[in-house]
């Protein structure tokens, strides 16, 4: 049945660029951008479209967040409206121009200079009823660089869609912004802003550089370059970045490598250095994907979930805008997906695709389509000031089991994030049926792990095991059996598509909980944990092999 266009809410206006063809006569056929780009842009930003809220002028937030709205969505969201620029687009963009820069942070006194709220309806950070407990709390000093390199997109190619008044004050905004980005300075007042923090250095650099030329400020300009020549230094130890192998944030890293190579101005060092480390992020991502399983084989050193497929990731952006969704590790539909916040920045991945895949190996593009056969990978990464040596990663990619691992001993329990629910340094996952991917993950409670894969075979140990945080345990999370069809998971061997063998010195009464309340990034699990008896001598250790 065909509704009246007054019962569906829509002006004719609205409805003409719904079904017609604007939409890809904007942004992507200037651009080059493949169909896939085009599908990932149209699919996302309709996404987003579905959580405008017309009377605040802001998108409503897509997870329980710090208020009803997001502000972080929403500037992303402006610049993807420019780039569609169907009828009332443009002045939507505005409203968002208007509204986050109304909550930007303004007083060059506070650590939070320049930064921009979670939602327009938080009160002053550092306030009694708002109180400031460093960064990452009643404010996010990583929202400056989302935002500015958004909106570095929207001023660079779309600033003449918009009136000459929002583009200086957007100008203005992000003058500040990058301000207030330089007060950054890891270790100090509890920041966390060092080179090994790869995703937000890359950000800020190309900040720097771009709005200093921008506006003139040298300062700012001079700053892009040193940051620029921090990260490259520490990345060319090793040829990779300390967020190593993150499915997210290893996205962030190339999509902002890409906008150093397109935004970065002339005879910089981001433009120096951007090819080099954006053609090796496609090769190391070739290196570690299956095809098969549509995911990244472990190690992870900050995740937010145990199957691409189920959750949104920006990797998964990467590859989608490669080789199309249907092959690309995420979800297939937009309802119940994980980690779902992602999905409203995929529009830019699709608007950064063209300048993307101008570094892309073909053999790497081959790799993302097609399975190349069993290999084994080795690398390192190198995170100070928090590991005390560069890790050493291993991993073992076969056709339907992939075993990843990383031996590292840091200052900290769960990755330089501090963080358990991302730090997977050890990893197996494969093929349980045609559809289920099974994940074993190694959940992490010391500092010291030497995790080794080898081809199937993988051997955690502590060297410095302490009881800091409980008992020595080996905890195992295995995730993925979505339809278990009456089968009693009753540990580790015996699993679905995967016959696994353990050893160890750690009791061999081990427990096994499905622990509803304690999901991790929306994933539930069965968790396998071996302890060690109260008193032993030698390394604990536990060894899994697939026989
Ligand atoms: C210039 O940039 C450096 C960081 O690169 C910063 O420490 C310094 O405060 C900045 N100076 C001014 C005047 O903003
Ligand atoms: C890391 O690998 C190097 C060789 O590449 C080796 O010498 C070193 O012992 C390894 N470290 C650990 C902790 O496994
Ligand atoms: C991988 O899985 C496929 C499909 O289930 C199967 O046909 C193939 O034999 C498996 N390969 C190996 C090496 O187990
Ligand atoms: C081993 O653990 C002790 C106590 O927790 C710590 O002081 C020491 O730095 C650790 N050594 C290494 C190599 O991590
Ligand atoms: C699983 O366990 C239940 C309860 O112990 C038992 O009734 C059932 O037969 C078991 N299923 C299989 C497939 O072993
Ligand atoms: C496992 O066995 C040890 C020693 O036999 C015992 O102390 C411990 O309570 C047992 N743990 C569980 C979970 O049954
Ligand atoms: C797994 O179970 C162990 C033993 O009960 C517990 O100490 C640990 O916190 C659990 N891990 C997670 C991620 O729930």
């Amino acid at each position: 049945m065909k509704l009246p266009l007054a019962l569906l809410g829509l002006s004719a206006a609205q409805n003409a660029w719904h079904v017609s063809a604007v939409p890809l006569s904007t942004w992507s056929t200037n651009s080059g951008a493949s169909p896939h780009a085009v599908d990932m842009f149209n699919t996302a930003i309709e996404w987003n479209d579905k959580y405008w809220d017309d009377q605040a002028g802001y998108l409503i937030t897509s997870t329980s967040g710090s208020g009803r709205y997001d502000t972080r969505h929403s500037a992303w969201y402006a610049t993807q409206l420019l780039a569609r620029n169907a009828p009332g687009d443009v002045a939507k963009a505005v409203r968002i121009f208007d509204n986050v820069i109304a909550g930007q942070y303004l007083d060059p006194s506070k650590q939070w200079y320049g930064d921009y709220q979670h939602a327009p309806s938080e009160p002053e950070p550092g306030t009694l009823k708002y109180p400031d407990d460093g960064p990452y709390s009643s404010w996010d000093p990583n929202i400056r660089d989302f935002v500015g390199c958004a909106w570095i997109v929207a001023l660079a190619d779309y600033g003449h869609l918009l009136p000459a008044a929002t583009v200086s004050k957007v100008e203005n905004s992000l003058h500040i912004a990058a301000k207030g980005d330089l007060y950054r300075v890891g270790g100090v007042d509890g920041d966390n802003s060092y080179p090994c923090y790869s995703n937000p250095w890359i950000m800020r650099t190309i900040l720097q550089n771009w709005v200093g030329a921008r506006v003139g400020d040298a300062n700012l300009t001079k700053s892009g370059e040193n940051f620029a020549q921090e990260i490259y230094d520490l990345w060319s130890m090793h040829r990779t970045l300390s967020e190593f192998n993150s499915p997210t944030y290893a996205g962030v890293a190339m999509w902002a490598l890409a906008l150093w190579n397109q935004y970065g101005t002339s005879g910089s060092r981001l433009q120096k250095f951007g090819p080099e480390m954006l053609t090796a992020s496609w090769n190391e991502l070739a290196q570690l994907y299956n095809a098969n399983l549509k995911n990244l084989a472990g190690p992870w050193d900050r995740t937010y979930g145990y199957d691409m497929k189920q959750y949104a990731s920006l990797v998964g952006a990467v590859i989608w805008g490669v080789v199309g969704r249907d092959q690309a590790p995420v979800p297939q539909q937009e309802l119940g997906m994980y980690h779902q916040d992602d999905f409203a920045f995929y529009p830019l991945f699709a608007l950064a695709m063209p300048s993307m895949v101008k570094y892309l190996p073909a053999k790497a593009k081959a790799n993302l389509l097609k399975f190349p056969g069993e290999h084994f990978f080795t690398s390192k990464a190198y995170s100070p000031p928090f590991d005390t040596y560069p890790r050493n990663i291993t991993a073992w990619v076969s056709e339907n089991v992939t075993i990843g691992a990383e031996t590292v001993a840091e200052t900290v329990v769960g990755g330089p994030s501090i963080n358990p629910s991302q730090f997977s340094p050890a990893v197996i996952q494969w093929a349980m049926d045609d559809n289920q991917i099974g994940c074993i993950a190694h959940w992490v409670t010391q500092s010291s792990i030497d995790a080794v894969a080898a081809p199937g075979s993988l051997k955690i140990s502590y060297p410095n095991a302490t009881a800091d945080n409980g008992p020595v345990s080996f905890n195992l999370l295995f995730s993925g059996l979505d339809l278990a069809n009456g089968l009693n998971v009753t540990g580790l061997e015996g699993l679905p598509g995967l016959d696994l063998e353990i050893s160890t010195n750690a009791l061999p009464n081990y427990t096994i909980t499905y622990d509803t309340d304690h999901s991790v990034n929306e994933f539930v699990f069965y968790n396998v944990t071996y302890t060690m008896p109260e008193a032993f001598a030698g390394t604990p250790y536990i060894s899994l092999r697939v026989v």
